[in-house]
């Protein structure tokens, strides 16, 4: 495994059974997008990877804010336009990088792997608080 690859790590723990799963889930498609550049940079694999890892994201973004819905966390609209840039950054950096698909991929998923360390410790985290707040424990909010 090579120095650059992200990890899912303890600290990022919601404590959402499912949406930890789908934050380790993401680390680990990221993880598996870095693999393919670094070993043979496959252009057709890292296209289906960054596919995988595109819709991946896409379903965690809404569940994560159909579960905010539900739980009437007031920062919601907010917190949904990150993830809307966020989606929106990447695809523009896979448009630019369309002839060069290992370029335009390990731009993404740098870029992406610094995101999600930092939303999941920032935002996320937020509505964490909110839980807390009002006495919902995390472990009982489904999806
Ligand atoms: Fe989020
Ligand atoms: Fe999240």
């Amino acid at each position: 495994m090579g120095l650059s690859q992200i990890q899912w790590a303890e600290r990022y723990r919601t404590g959402i059974p499912f949406i930890d799963a789908q934050h380790q889930e993401l680390f680990r498609s990221v993880a598996r997008v870095q693999e393919v550049i670094q070993s043979n940079g496959d252009p057709e694999a890292i296209r289906e990877l960054m596919e995988g890892l595109l819709s991946r994201l896409q379903t965690h973004f809404r569940d994560e804010e159909a579960v905010l819905e539900r739980l009437g966390y007031p920062d919601l609209l907010t917190h949904a336009s990150e993830h809307a840039s966020l989606a929106r950054e990447l695809q523009e950096m896979l448009d630019r990088f369309q002839g060069v698909p290992a370029s335009g991929a390990a731009l993404a998923a740098t870029f992406l792997s610094g995101w999600l360390r930092h939303h999941i410790s920032g935002e996320d985290f937020q509505y964490l608080a909110f839980l807390r707040e009002h006495g919902i424990a995390p472990e009982q909010v489904g999806d």
